[in-house]
């Protein structure tokens, strides 16, 4: 008994998995049917009804209980990356990071640090095809002991434009057209192509997306970008900026257009599918994080701007350094509460690791946690996959669906009868200094097209062949030939003029 005892104990006080819940519904089979209020349920197929034809009574509770209940099954999808799939692992790093960052979890190599990673595309709707062409979301979160850290990135290095203001119509231009709500997901269509022709920054991102990396074969063979410049701070108060990248061990595989197109029908489910089967053979699914580093001192020393997201930092200049690895070897239990109900955020950060004044991700920083409070409600934090596995201690309290029982009576601070405290600063604080004219200006050095031909010249013939192809296949569905023309005289025709006439040729203009 005393055994029996101190097991159920021990049981109680182990710590969560992430992800896991104290809410855990077994409901094991056999067990008695019963309402959310726990009365037992002894018909479960008849509606209560007078005589056996019906009407039907508003008394019947059970009834009302489960078509209500069904009638709010569905929640708002993500506004961007609807579909995704998620998976559990762990992340170790390589050497202590000391000399860059004092954030924890990079210091020790013999520690395990949970993580959970949703990959997802962008345009489409939560029943969408996985392979067709898109950016591919990679966005891991870290369960530290410092709170959660998330690094929100994408498969491609770059991204369409470099202020987050301009968002709201990038994603208005990539979907659906308003009228007839088509195409469903994909930018073949007229706005997407007279959004971009009006904007140049646009031109980089558009030879990766185009090119085969805008179909990517598997989320175990595709890299993942943090896009935005973020600052690793150390305990001297010393900041670096850096850039993420992830490396699949498998190595990188895309499919080609019609590959991807052919799949897109014959399974919609393609990626989320490879995913789950690979975790639940127990195959390995992993990937290194690399760093770029570039001094603060000599961000103005650059012929482009750091912080610009249309740009990459050429790797000559700014080698990759190994940081540590990340396994995945965990499905989801449920994808309801652990995949669809994942809250990520770049603001998610901790001691350690700060915020660029990249503008983009700025703009990114408001607006996560804003959608979350609308998408999920103001309590998603506690929800099983967003929930810190460090001791979370504030003031907040209430709103709807809160679950948590606040003892004693001193919900604010100060107090003079006790309550919470703010922590200590470990190390010397980076406070950067900032000094400008309040403006709405864009930064100076642009430069769109540089970078984008440097990428195109670096092809290969087969690798030209297909970006000529992929823009092709997407630009035949402009049913506007001065769109068409605008898209490649302002966009094509700056990355190369012999693809520009192959385009144009090839669409008959
Ligand atoms: C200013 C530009 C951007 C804004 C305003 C923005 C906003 C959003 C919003 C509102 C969501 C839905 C979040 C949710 O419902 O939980 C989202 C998802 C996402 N965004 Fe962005 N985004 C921006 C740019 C980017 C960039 C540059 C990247 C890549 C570095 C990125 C990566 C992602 C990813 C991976 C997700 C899906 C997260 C998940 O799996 O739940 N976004 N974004």
């Amino acid at each position: 008994m005393k055994t029996i005892l101190l097991f159920m104990l021990v049981v109680a006080m182990m710590p969560l998995a992430p992800g896991a819940s104290d809410d855990a519904v077994s409901n094991a089979s056999g067990s008695v049917l019963t309402t959310g209020q726990g009365h037992p349920i002894f018909d479960n197929n008849n509606s209560l009804t007078v005589g056996e034809r019906g009407p039907t009574l508003l008394q019947d509770i059970e009834f009302i209980e489960k078509i209500a209940n069904f009638d709010r099954e569905r929640i708002p999808e993500r506004v961007v990356h609807a579909k995704g799939a998620g998976a559990f692992g762990y992340f170790q790093v390589y050497e202590p990071m000391t000399n860059y960052t004092k954030a924890k979890f990079l210091q020790d190599p013999d520690q395990k640090t949970p993580v959970f990673v949703r990959f997802s595309t962008v345009a489409g709707g939560r029943g969408s095809a996985d392979t067709v062409r898109d950016v591919r979301g990679f966005a891991t979160k870290f369960y530290t002991e410092e709170g959660n850290y998330d690094i929100v990135g994408n498969d491609l290095p770059v991204f369409f434009i470099r202020d987050a203001i301009k968002f709201p119509d990038l994603v208005h231009a990539v979907k659906a057209e308003p009228h007839n709500n088509i195409p469903s997901s994909s930018t073949g269509h007229n706005n997407f192509w007279d959004f971009i022709s009006q904007t140049p920054e646009s031109t980089h991102m558009l030879t990766w997306v185009f090119s085969d990396r805008g179909t990517p074969a598997s989320y175990r063979m595709m890299e993942g970008f943090g896009v935005n410049t973020y600052v690793w701070v150390n305990s001297e108060g010393q900041a670096v900026y850096v850039k993420y990248h992830w490396k699949p061990a498998l190595g990188v595989k895309n499919f080609d257009h019609q590959n991807a197109y052919r799949i897109a029908g014959e399974d919609p489910d393609y990626l989320v599918r490879d995913l789950w089967d690979a975790i639940e053979r127990g195959e390995s699914v992993e990937y290194e994080l690399y760093v770029q580093m570039m001094n603060i001192s000599e961000e103005l020393n650059q012929t482009f701007d750091p912080l610009d997201d249309t740009k990459t930092w050429p790797e000559d200049q700014f080698p990759l350094m190994p940081v540590g690895k990340m396994v995945l070897d965990r499905n989801p239990d449920n994808f309801f509460t652990q995949v669809e109900q994942a809250a990520f955020c770049p603001a998610n950060l901790v001691p350690g690791i700060e915020l660029s004044a990249d503008k983009m991700l700025q703009g990114r920083v408001f607006s996560y946690a804003d959608t979350q409070r609308y998408r999920l409600g103001v309590n998603f934090k506690d929800l099983p996959t967003n929930r810190s596995l460090a001791t979370v201690a504030n003031n907040q309290r209430d709103g709807a669906m809160q679950t948590k029982i606040f003892n004693g009576s001193i919900n604010f601070a100060p107090s003079s009868q006790g309550g919470l405290i703010s922590a200590t600063e470990a190390g010397v604080p980076y406070e950067p200094y900032v000094q400008g004219n309040i403006t709405r200006e864009t930064i100076y050095k642009t430069d769109d097209f540089s970078q984008a031909r440097e990428r195109y010249l670096a092809m290969n013939e087969t690798e030209k062949e297909h970006l000529a192809g992929n823009l092709v296949a997407d630009l035949k569905w402009v049913t506007k030939p001065e769109i068409q023309r605008l898209a490649i005289d302002n966009i094509i025709a700056q990355i190369d003029e012999g693809l520009a006439a192959t385009i144009s040729e090839a669409l008959g203009l």
